[in-house]
């Protein structure tokens, strides 16, 4: 953390060679090579992280947004200093963009301490960016402000609004079920990003930009507006204009990520239907801040919490629609007795004192008041039970009511590979009221627990026209599937978890209503498969996956590395 008298600027940091008069010298002299005055070396250096990418199009903006956010410091009166880190697109990370998270935070924090900024702008979107750098930014400590790249725009399919990515899920399941022709799918496929920016329903992307906005960390309004909009460069250029402020005033990210400010956003995580991958990156970022998430807390918070946004995979609009109808000012003015208004923002003031400056209400159909919620209770519940001792989720929001109280034999796939393999077959052996069961594919399993929860329904019964299943897997699901679907099944099965002892033709029940996910086997024939077949956990030789496999956690601790999460615990969250 900085302390009053520390250096700033140019002075921060400097490389150590016994003479710090001579470190700052040579500093100086190599910055001005980008032909910077002692005036510019003088004001508060802002550093901006570029997260441009060829292969991240939800970043496609980063110029027009370096350029406003650079334009920001400017007149404030800072220095800004873009430097890369890496960029992490969803759709171009094997073996999942997950994998890849702790990575990105660990760049971004490493690259905060060793150079010499006095805040920091922090530009992310697509889904496990934004995560990733509040993790990092937390342990780095630094003045810190969050920018969002925007959502796309919607498309338009024969008269139908379009967007990725439920309706790529919708689209490509009609095709499976050989409800629409190769000719249609490819029409489709032309239609669902229709622009640079995230995804523009509230998958991940945008449910970590309204989390960011409930922490506190970027400028009022500023998690909604599309990516290829004037008001998303205005809020470009305001946040420069607050990162200034926050590094003059010395605001440091500990002073805004707070226990409050966490459980305003699980608060908002709830009221919006939002993503289940939140959960696992809200536990990651509490962890840096010696925060343990408390799931049944979390699950109490929820009962209590309605959904209050349509926007799909819950409701029927786009992230377009949320920003025309107010944005977060709007739903944290609705939520507004169930949060911490007194918790403090990147603006210097309180949550309770922007919900006073921003606009006033209006008639809208996208923000439902509380007394008319889309759904009763928060979009996430937590599942307990012999199969999951260190719990599962299900997003309830997005799953078939008539399902969430079902028992059924399991059909079980060992991995992706046999899912792969055996999944369409004409012989597998399966009913529409079978429950499918996907091991494997947890934080070790595949690794990186990566978003194929969502398991295709087999395709003979898609073509009977059966809509959903209930399916089980340690893995996550993109935020922007629906389905009545059993995530983040803990301990997972490569660490040998009850998940990897379940066979074919087990009895499993679900019970939303009681929050139980129960194996039918009792303890004894558990114990005895797990005797005659033992689990050999994955491992890897070398490099990065070395590094994961041995120290990646579960996903009740977040999925980080066990040695960033901060050294001593001192509290848990939610208290409710
Ligand atoms: Fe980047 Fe969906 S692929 S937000």
């Amino acid at each position: 953390m900085t302390k009053p008298e520390d250096p700033a600027g140019m002075r921060k940091g400097l490389v150590n060679y016994g003479d710090a008069g001579f470190s700052l010298f040579l500093r100086k002299a190599f910055i001005k090579g980008s032909g910077l005055t002692d005036n510019a070396l003088e004001r508060p250096v802002i550093g901006i992280t570029d997260t441009g990418s060829g292969y991240n199009p939800c970043h496609g903006n980063m110029p027009q947004l370096l350029e406003a956010v650079q334009r920001g410091i400017m007149l404030a009166g800072g220095l800004p200093v873009k430097f890369p880190t890496i960029s992490i697109g969803e759709s171009f990370a094997a073996p999942t963009s997950m994998y890849l998270r702790n990575l990105m935070s660990m760049d971004t924090e490493e690259m905060l301490r060793a150079q010499p900024m006095d805040a920091v702008v922090l530009i992310g979107g697509c889904d496990k960016t934004v995560p990733a750098q509040l993790m990092g930014a937390a342990s780095a400590g630094l003045p810190a402000i969050q920018l969002i790249t925007g959502s796309m725009l919607t498309g338009s399919h024969r008269g139908e609004t379009v967007g990725a990515c439920t309706d790529c899920r919708r689209y490509w399941g009609k095709f499976r079920a050989e409800e629409i022709d190769a000719q249609e799918i490819a029409d489709v496929n032309n239609q669902l990003v229709p622009s640079v920016g995230t995804c523009s329903v509230m998958g991940t992307a945008s449910t970590m930009a309204c989390i960011a906005e409930a922490l506190g960390m970027t400028v009022p309004g500023g998690a909604s507006p599309p990516a290829v909009t004037s008001a998303r460069m205005r809020v470009a250029e305001q946040t420069g204009t607050v990162a200034v402020q926050i590094a003059k005033n010395r605001l440091t990210i500990d002073k805004v990520l707070t226990e409050k400010s966490l459980e305003n956003a699980m608060r908002v995580l709830l009221a919006i239907g939002g993503s289940t991958n939140a959960i696992v990156h809200l536990t990651a970022i509490a962890g840096r801040l010696g925060f343990e998430v408390d799931l049944q807390a979390l699950d109490r918070m929820g009962r209590e919490t309605p959904v209050l946004v349509d926007l799909k995979p819950s409701g029927a609009h786009y992230m377009e629609h949320f920003d025309a109808a107010g944005g977060m000012p709007a739903l944290l003015r609705e939520l507004k007795p169930l949060l911490h208004l007194d918790a403090l923002t990147v603006t210097g003031r309180t949550l309770g004192e922007e919900l006073e400056r921003a606009a006033p209400p209006f008639k809208q159909d996208v923000i439902r008041p509380r007394t008319d919620p889309i759904y009763p209770q928060g979009g996430i519940a937590v599942l307990r039970g012999n199969l999951a001792p260190g719990g599962a989720i299900i997003k309830q929001s997005a799953a078939d009511p008539k399902l969430m109280e079902h028992e059924g034999r399991a059909v079980v796939f060992e991995g992706l590979e046999d899912l792969a393999e055996r999944i369409d077959s004409e012989d597998l052996d399966v009913k529409p009221e079978d429950i499918l069961v996907l091991k494997n594919i947890g934080p070790k399993g595949a690794p990186g627990m990566p978003e194929a929860g969502y398991i295709p329904l087999p395709r003979k019964l898609a073509r009977q026209g059966v809509k959903d299943m209930v399916r089980i897997s340690d893995g996550r699901m993109s935020g922007t599937a629906f389905g009545t679907i059993v995530l983040h099944v803990t301990p997972e099965s490569a660490i040998g978890g009850p998940l990897a002892h379940v066979r074919n033709g087990d009895r499993i029940r679900l019970s939303v209503e009681q929050r139980e996910i129960a194996l039918l086997v009792t303890d004894e024939e558990l114990a005895r498969r797990a005797k005659e077949q033992p689990v050999t956990e994955p491992r890897a030789e070398r490099g990065y996956r070395k590094l994961f496999l041995t120290t990646v956690t579960q996903a009740d601790k977040g999925v980080d590395f066990d040695f960033l999460a901060a050294p001593e615990m001192r509290g848990r969250v939610p208290k409710a």
